[in-house]
C-alpha cells in the first residue's frame, strides 16, 4: 500500500498535488511518502515481531537520501552500509554504530579502519583473506571487531541475472564447504570476534522457496560449526523481498516472510538480522517527469519525457517495468514507447506500452522508483543530478537538491600544459 492517489483528477502524493511540486522544483525530481515508507518500516517490523531477538538493518544502498534515514533511524532500524560513505550517512542520520552493518565484497583497508573507528557493530566479512586482515587491523589498535561470516549458499534465487548473488559463480561470500573451516581458522585469531553468519541470494525475489532453501542449508551450516566447537550468536539473512512493480503482481508479504523465517530458524537460538531495502523503499517513492514531446513512429509514437536513463537506471540495466501514470490522466489511452533524451537506446523505458494519452507539456510519473531510483543516478550526458522531495501530510520539502551541469563543471580543471 502506498500513499500516492488521484485525488479530483490528478495524481498526489499524500495530501500534496504534485504539479505543485513539480512547479516549484521542476522536473525530472524524485518524491518520497513519508507516511509510506514509515508504514512500511512498521509493517515489516511488526511481522518480524513473531521472531524471539531480531535486529532490522536497512539496505542503505537501496535509497541513502538522509531524511529516509533519518525516519527510519526513528523506527528503530539499523543500517546495512557498504561503503566509508554509506557509513558516514547512516551515522549521520543518527543510526547508532552498534546498530550498523558494514557488508560488501570489496572493502578497502581504510574503510575497515573507519568502521572499527566508528565502532560498527558488526562486518560481514566476504573472504577469509578480508577477516585475517580486519582481525589484524583490530588487534592492532587494541581492539575487537565483532563480525559474521558471508556464506555463499549457492542457491538460484531466481530473480535477473545481474541481481542475483547467491549462487555459487557469484562473487559474493565464501563458499559453502568452505565455511566452517574459515570460520574455526578466524574464529581462533586475537582481534576478532567471530560471532555469526550472513547470507544474501539476491534481490526482488519473488517466491519465499529461494530463501527457505537458503536459510535450511544456513541452519545446517551453523550446526556443524557449532559441533566443531565454536560459537554463533547472530545470523544474518539479509534483504531481498521482491515488491510488485504492476498492479496485478502478487508479491509474497512480510507476513509471510516472517512465519517462513520462524518456522526455519525456531531451534536457532540467535538474534536474527535482516536487510531489507526495496521492501521498505520501492513503492514510497515516484519519479515526477514532463513530456517534452511526442513523435510520430513507426509502430507506434514516442513520447520523450525530460527523465532518462541517468535518472532512473532500472529499465536500461535490467529491462525493469515501471508503471507510468498520467499526474492528470483525461480516461483516454494510447500505445507508445517512452524514452528519455539520452543518446544511446537503452534510454528508453518502456516499448509498445498502453499508457494515459500523453501530450508536450503533461506530467507523468514512473512508479515503484524509492528504492534504487535516485541512489543509481549519474550525469551522464552532463545532465544534472537528480533532486528528491519528501512529502509528509499537507508538507513536502526538498531533501536533495539538484546538483547543475555547471557545478560538476565547476569541480572540473584543465591542466597547466593545456591552457
Ligand atoms: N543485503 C545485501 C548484502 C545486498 O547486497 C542487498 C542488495 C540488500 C541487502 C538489499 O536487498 P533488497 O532487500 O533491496 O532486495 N540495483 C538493483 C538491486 C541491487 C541489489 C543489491 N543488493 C535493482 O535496481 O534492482
Amino acid at each position: 500500500m502506498d500513499h500516492f492517489s488521484y485525488r479530483n483528477g490528478v495524481l498526489h502524493a499524500e495530501d500534496v498535488a504534485i504539479p505543485a511540486i513539480a512547479e516549484a522544483v521542476a522536473t525530472p525530481c524524485y518524491i518520497y511518502s513519508a507516511a509510506t515508507l514509515t508504514r512500511h518500516a512498521r509493517v515489516f517490523r511488526d511481522a518480524l515481531a513473531v521472531l524471539p531477538s531480531t535486529h532490522i538493518a536497512f539496505a542503505v544502498k537501496s535509497n541513502p537520501n538522509l531524511a529516509v534515514l533519518k525516519l527510519l533511524a526513528g523506527e528503530g532500524y539499523g543500517a546495512d552500509v557498504v561503503s566509508a560513505g554509506e557509513m558516514d550517512r547512516a551515522l549521520a542520520a543518527g543510526i547508532p554504530a552498534a546498530g550498523i552493518v558494514f557488508s560488501g565484497v570489496g572493502k578497502t583497508a581504510g574503510e575497515l579502519l573507519r568502521g572499527l573507528q566508528a565502532g560498527i557493530g558488526q562486518f560481514n566479512i566476504e573472504s577469509e583473506e578480508e577477516g585475517v586482515e580486519l582481525a589484524a587491523m583490530a588487534a592492532g589498535l587494541g581492539l575487537t571487531a565483532r563480525a559474521a561470516l558471508r556464506v555463499n549458499p549457492d542457491v538460484d534465487a531466481g530473480t535477473h541475472a545481474k541481481i542475483s548473488t547467491g549462487k555459487a559463480e557469484n562473487k559474493f561470500g565464501v563458499a559453502y564447504d568452505r565455511a566452517a573451516g574459515i570460520y574455526a581458522r578466524l574464529s581462533a585469531l586475537p582481534g576478532i570476534e567471530m560471532r555469526g553468519l550472513a547470507v544474501h541470494i539476491g534481490s526482488q525475489l519473488s517466491s519465499l522457496d529461494p530463501l527457505e532453501a537458503a536459510f535450511a542449508k544456513m541452519g545446517d551450516l551453523m550446526r556443524a560449526i557449532r559441533a566443531q566447537g565454536q560459537v554463533i550468536t547472530h545470523m544474518d539473512l539479509g534483504g531481498g523481498i521482491g515488491v510488485p512493480y504492476k498492479a496485478d503482481e502478487v508479491f509474497p508479504s512480510p507476513a509471510e516472510y516472517a512465519a517462513m523465517v520462524a518456522r526455519v530458524t525456531q531451534d536457532w537460538g540467535v538474534t536474527l538480522m535482516f536487510e531489507p531495502g526495496r521492501v521498505i523503499a520501492g513503492n514510497s517513492g515516484v519519479l515526477v517527469t514532463q513530456v517534452v514531446r511526442v513523435k510520430e513512429g513507426v509502430a507506434a509514437p514516442f513520447v520523450i519525457v525530460d527523465a532518462a536513463m541517468n535518472d532512473l537506471a532500472r529499465p536500461a540495466l535490467y529491462g525493469a517495468w515501471h508503471d507510468f501514470w498520467a499526474v492528470t490522466p483525461g480516461g483516454d489511452k494510447m500505445v507508445a514507447n517512452i524514452v528519455g533524451p539520452i543518446c544511446e537506446s537503452s534510454d528508453t523505458f518502456a516499448m509498445g506500452r498502453e499508457i494515459d494519452v500523453m501530450q508536450a507539456g503533461d506530467l507523468a510519473v514512473f512508479r515503484t522508483a524509492g528504492a534504487y531510483g535516485a541512489t543509481m543516478a549519474n550525469t551522464y550526458n552532463s545532465r544534472a543530478l537528480v533532486p528528491e522531495v519528501m512529502v509528509h501530510g499537507d508538507q513536502w520539502a526538498i531533501v536533495a537538491h539538484r546538483i547543475d551541469p555547471a557545478t560538476i563543471l565547476a569541480a572540473e580543471q584543465v591542466p597547466d600544459w593545456l591552457k
